[in-house]
């Protein structure tokens, strides 16, 4: 039966006490993790979200009816204990911060009782992850979840904390709102009073905290939540947290100075990293160069070299046709990774493929210095050399090429280097890498739409040198735009704002607005810079992304209290349901199709 909280009050947590507290009483309460019957005497493991703590029941002691309820307890029974701290009799145990400690009971009450959980509540559990998420309630408990989510709290706090002694203001911005022009599919909210309007759910407060910047705040920042509807990834969900600013009277240089000192505020006081400045600064173009990413990670090298000049004109249609069509050639070189059977390349040339690529040209590099090659047949020897020689390949080494329009040679051999230092275990996880990524394109071709696209947002400034181009060159203007990379993700990104109405009416224009379609969608912000706007600029990090690193999760889920799952539903709650037809009548709403075979796709 569960008993009350009546007359008792907790004095410490289970890892509160110490050494320190020997022979003081105690109460404490949290969940039974394990209970051990040694004859006489019973031994609970008692867990609260600091951790665990030995409870000793002796008959004794605890007295014939508190002895008899000890016999009851079991597993994930909430229980209170109040006791005297005494030295461990038996050994201690090292791997327990209270290891050398145990509490005498006294008295003990049933606070509540509990059924047989699903699966057992430890640290690395596994459980598969979709019958832990089923019982979220449960997972939570778990001591690695219960860390990452201290923090999150922990860090939201530093953020907030740096935020204020640096004069930023926080400041709410509404959640029912118009569309956002980040990019992705809006989550819509139909309106009850406006039978056939919605709202939008902000895909970020962008619009709003340049418009605070309009009305004078200054420097705004927000820890705020965001919806989009696209497809989730291991580091993707569609609602997530941005530790968002936006300041004024500023230039790219100002928001990085003050994100630098943030970055290297929280991670010291976080997770006692050092974050050295400044970090580095790599333009878009020599990322894109060098690593085949706008978010590379720098903790290893395998830098792509572009061959292109060197293959001109040799025997391989391969590589020459990819030059006639205006694209490149360009390799990685593989250090040491000559020796590398058939089948695993095989299986890298099938990776390839999967990031677009129609093959991947390999040549290893014999101890005798003679060639293994899937295109040494089309080249001649001294045009061999030389290809070897410009991707500084040694015998030993494998060298793996591609060979199509810039864009795909980029992404296969982007991705090629990552999956390889994965591979090798180049990849050290406590090593925090930090990058600044600039001079990013400020528009790119859509092939779906036709048209060219904001690459960051509508609203993101041209660099003034490259503006006389708009015209004649779009594709090669170059945007005051920067994103944060940490280990090869994109922590945040941001941009310098167009703040004046002559380009951003030009911008628009590029885009395919018409006058009339950009002020039905944005006109709230068009308007509001006709009355004085200062120059602008800001930047959002992705919180859950910044924690998941910090944790050194694998998944973006274990560092979110209730994730959705890849088909963006909740498998706790069963979210997104069907609605009544009386809430479907009064938002005057019907459903077109409805599709019965709601099949759940619940891989990560
Ligand atoms: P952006 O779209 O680059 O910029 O978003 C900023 C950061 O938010 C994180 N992020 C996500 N995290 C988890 N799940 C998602 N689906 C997701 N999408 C984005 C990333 C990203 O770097 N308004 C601009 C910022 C600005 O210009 O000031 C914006 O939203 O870490
Ligand atoms: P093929 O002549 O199609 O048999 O190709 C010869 C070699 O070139 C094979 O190893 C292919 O995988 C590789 N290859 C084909 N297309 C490309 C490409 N676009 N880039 C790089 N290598 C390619």
């Amino acid at each position: 039966m569960a008993e009350s909280m009546k007359g008792l009050k907790r004095t410490h947590r289970c890892t509160e006490v110490s050494g320190a507290n020997i022979g003081q009483e105690v109460t404490v309460m949290g969940w039974v993790q394990r209970r051990r019957n040694l004859g006489s005497l019973i031994f609970i493991d008692l867990r609260d979200r600091s951790g665990l703590l030995q409870i000793v029941f002796d008959e004794p002691k605890v007295g014939a009816e508190g002895f008899a309820k000890a016999e009851t307890l079991r597993n994930e029974f909430v229980i209170a204990v109040t006791g005297t701290i005494e030295k461990r009799s038996a050994a201690v145990n090292e791997n327990l911060k209270t290891g050398d400690i145990e509490v005498i009971a006294e008295d003990v009450r049933i606070l509540s009782e509990s059924e047989t959980p699903p699966f057992p509540i430890e640290e690395n559990s596994q459980t598969k992850e979709d019958v832990r998420l089923r019982y979220r309630y449960l997972d939570l408990r778990r001591p690695d979840l219960q860390r990452n989510l201290m923090m999150k709290s922990r860090v939201s706090m530093l953020l907030r904390n740096f935020m204020e002694k640096e004069g930023f203001l926080e400041i709410e911005t509404p959640m029912l709102t118009k569309s956002t022009p980040e990019g992705a599919r809006d989550y819509l909210v139909p309106s009850r009073v406006h039978p056939g309007s919605f709202y939008a759910l902000p895909q970020s407060p962008q619009l709003f905290k340049q418009l605070l910047m309009c009305s004078g705040y200054d420097r705004y920042f927000q820890i705020a939540r965001c919806f989009r509807d696209e497809d989730l990834r291991a580091d993707r969900q569609p609602e997530f947290t941005q530790a968002d600013m936006e300041l004024s009277f500023v230039d790219v240089d100002d928001v990085i100075e003050v994100n630098e000192r943030l970055l290297q505020y929280v991670f010291k006081e976080a997770i006692g990293v050092e974050v050295s400045l400044p970090i580095p600064r790599m333009t878009w173009q020599e990322a894109m160069d060098r690593y085949g990413s706008d978010k590379p990670d720098t903790r290893f090298g395998m830098e792509l070299t572009d061959v292109s000049k060197v293959v001109e004109g040799c025997g391989f249609g391969v590589f020459t046709g990819a030059l006639e069509n205006g694209g490149s050639v360009r390799g990685i070189n593989a250090k040491g990774q000559g020796d590398m059977p058939r089948k695993k390349i095989d299986k890298l040339v099938e990776f390839a493929k999967g990031y677009g690529a129609k093959g991947l040209a390999y040549l290893s590099v014999n101890a005798d210095g003679t060639y293994k090659s899937s295109f040494a047949k089309f080249m001649s020897q001294e045009q061999l050399q030389a290809l070897v020689a410009a991707m500084g390949g040694e015998p030993g080494d494998l060298l793996l090429f591609a060979a199509d329009r810039n864009k795909v040679v980029w992404d296969v051999l982007g991705a090629l280097r990552l999956e390889l230092a994965r591979e090798l275990g180049l990849l050290d996880k406590n090593q925090y890498n930090f990058l600044w990524v600039t001079e990013f394109p400020l528009l790119e071709w859509s092939e779906e739409e036709n048209r060219f696209m904001a690459m960051h947002h509508p609203f993101t400034m041209p660099m003034e040198e490259d503006w006389d181009k708009i015209d004649t060159d779009p594709g090669a203007v170059r945007a005051k735009a920067y994103d944060i990379v940490l280990n090869g993700t994109e922590l945040g990104g941001g941009s310098v704002r167009i703040h004046q109405n002559h380009i951003q009416e030009k911008m628009l224009e590029v885009l395919g607005f018409t006058r009339e379609s950009a002020y039905e969608q944005f006109g709230f912000l068009l308007n509001a810079f006709k009355y004085g706007v200062p120059p602008h600029a800001g930047l959002a990090y992705g919180l859950d992304r910044m924690v998941m690193l910090m944790v050194q999760a694998d998944s973006i889920r274990d560092v979110i209290a209730f994730p959705k799952v890849k088909d963006a539903s909740c498998l706790m709650t069963d979210a997104p349901s069907m609605v009544s037809d009386k809430q479907l009548e009064e938002l005057s709403l019907s459903i077109a199709k409805n599709d019965e075979n709601k099949e759940k796709n619940i891989e990560a």
